[in-house]
Parts: C-alpha cells; structure tokens; sequence
C-alpha cells in the first residue's frame, strides 16, 4: 500500500488528482448540506440555525470569561433560553401570522444570538441597543432575556435601530414592553441617544468604515462596564480596531452551525476587565 502510494505520488497528474481530492473531502457533504437546505428551508437571507453543543460550550466558556461570572451559571443562560417554550411558541406563531412567512422556517433557531442572550442575562443591562434589527429575532431574544432581569427586580430596556421601516415585525406581545424600534439610519439614531449604553451590538449597514463609526458615534456613552458586541467580526476589523484604540480587550468567538451548509460568523466582545 505503502508502496502504491509512492508511486501515485511520483506521477503529477495521479498525485494531483488525488491531493484535490483529499481538500474536497472538507467541503463535499456541505453540497449535500446545500441541497438539503434548498428542499426543506424557507429562508433566503440572514440564514438561522442552532449551535453545535461543543460550540455552545466554547461560547459559554468565553462568556463567562468576559463577564467574570463561573461556567455553570452562564451555560444556565443559555440552556434557559434554548427551553423556553413559550417564546418558541411566540415565534412561531409571529412568523406564520407575517407577510413574512414565505421567507421564514418554522422552527426558531437562535445562533449566536444565544451568547447575546447569556450575556444579557449576566450583565443585567440598563440599556442595550441593537443595531439592524432585520425581522426582529435579536430584538425578540434580547427583550426575552429583559424579561427575565426584571423578574429578578433588574429593569432594562432595548432599542433597535433599523433603516428599514418595516423591520422588526418579530417584537411584539409582552416583548414590546421591554424595548422600541428606532427607524432610520442608524448613526442618526445613535447620535440622538443620550443614556449610558450597557450592551451594545452592531449588527447593521455592515461595511467596515459603518461599522467603525457607529461604534465612535456611541462611544461617549459607554461605561466601565459596558461590553461591545460585534456581528461583522468574522469579517470586518473594526471593533478589533476600536478596541485597541481604546485600550479594551477583544475577543472573537466563532459560531459552528449544527447541520447547516452556512459556515458560521461569530460574535467580536470588546471589554474592559
Ligand atoms: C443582518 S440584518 C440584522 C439581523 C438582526 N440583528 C438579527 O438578529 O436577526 C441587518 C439589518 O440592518 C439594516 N440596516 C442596513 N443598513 C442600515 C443603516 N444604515 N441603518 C440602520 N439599519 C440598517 C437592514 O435593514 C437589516 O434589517
């Protein structure tokens, strides 16, 4: 066999073809992946699906990092928003009932959007604000955790920020009353805001020079303690940049889909220790 090898090794075009072989073992099952997603799912845009377990182990590994709280509580957060049966209903049903529907999946699948969530729950927030807000599932998961805060006599309130006058249609029932829509451009929004900002997420117009300047326009408004959350780090420098600018840490987690084609973007965290 050994042998074999050697021989296969020494002819260019064998060698070749069986070196692009090898590196398409990596990516062929995602084209099965593709055309899976393209009979069963609905969704053309802003893709959804949930995250390994190992992965949601790294993200509460890294959230408990950053918000100096132990492992167990926070992955507590985060199994406490993956069973929460009732907003799985609500999104559901806030889907089927939308013009949207044509272009949704059934099932509410959080993402990333689960360490937002677990970040939320540890940091009780005055005030987050979410930039693009695109149907609302950020908008829904974030009021969610409010919800949850106040339970616990924390009170915070959520603002989103979209261009889009119809974006947003995900938050509303009893989420409306922990947060509101801003519509139009975001660093317009953003620099009509007054209050200290405890969590905030960009996740809109996502060229990097946009992104870069919303977090400049907010950057005033910022505390001690307040934690950055970037949308667009998987690609875009910016909030790497601003930290270092800045003299905050940053940390990048990478989301790993579960069963999806989509290779995953991750969550930028700029913070102060
Ligand atoms: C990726 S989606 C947001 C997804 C959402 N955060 C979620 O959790 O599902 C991006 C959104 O940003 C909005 N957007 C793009 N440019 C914008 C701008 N300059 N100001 C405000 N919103 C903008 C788009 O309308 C879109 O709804």
């Amino acid at each position: 066999m050994k042998s074999l090898l050697r021989v296969l090794k020494q002819v260019w075009i064998l060698n070749f073809i069986r070196r692009i072989y090898q590196a398409s073992k990596y990516y062929n099952y995602k084209y099965l992946q593709i055309l899976k997603w393209g009979i069963a799912s609905r969704e053309d845009t802003n893709y959804t699906y949930h995250l390994t377990s190992d992965n949601l182990i790294c993200l509460a590994q890294t959230i408990a990092l950053v918000t100096n709280k132990d492992y167990q509580t926070i992955i507590q957060y985060i199994n406490e928003l993956e069973n929460n049966k009732e907003l799985e209903k609500y999104l559901l049903e806030a889907t089927q009932n939308s013009d949207e529907r044509k272009f949704a999946d059934k099932e509410a699948r959080y993402g990333r959007r689960v360490g937002w969530y677990a970040l939320a729950r540890a940091i009780k927030p005055k005030t987050i604000i979410e930039t693009g807000v695109d149907k609302g599932l950020g908008s829904v998961v974030l009021c969610a955790a409010l919800e949850k805060n106040a339970l616990e006599g924390y009170q915070g309130r959520y603002y989103g920020t979209d261009i889009n006058p119809k974006a947003g249609y995900l938050l509303n029932g009893k989420y409306k009353a922990f947060g509101e829509i801003l519509y139009g451009d975001s660093i317009a929004s953003l620099s009509q805001f007054k209050d200290t900002i405890d969590l905030f997420i960009n996740d809109s117009d996502h060229s990097v020079n946009y992104e870069f300047n919303e977090y400049k326009t907010i950057q005033h408004l910022l505390n001690p303690q307040s934690i950055i959350l970037g949308d667009n780090s998987h690609f875009s420098n910016s909030l790497s940049r601003f930290s270092l600018e800045n003299n905050r840490h940053f940390l990048f987690f990478q989301e790993k889909p579960k069963n999806h084609w989509y290779p995953g973007c991750g969550i930028g965290i700029s913070f102060l220790k």
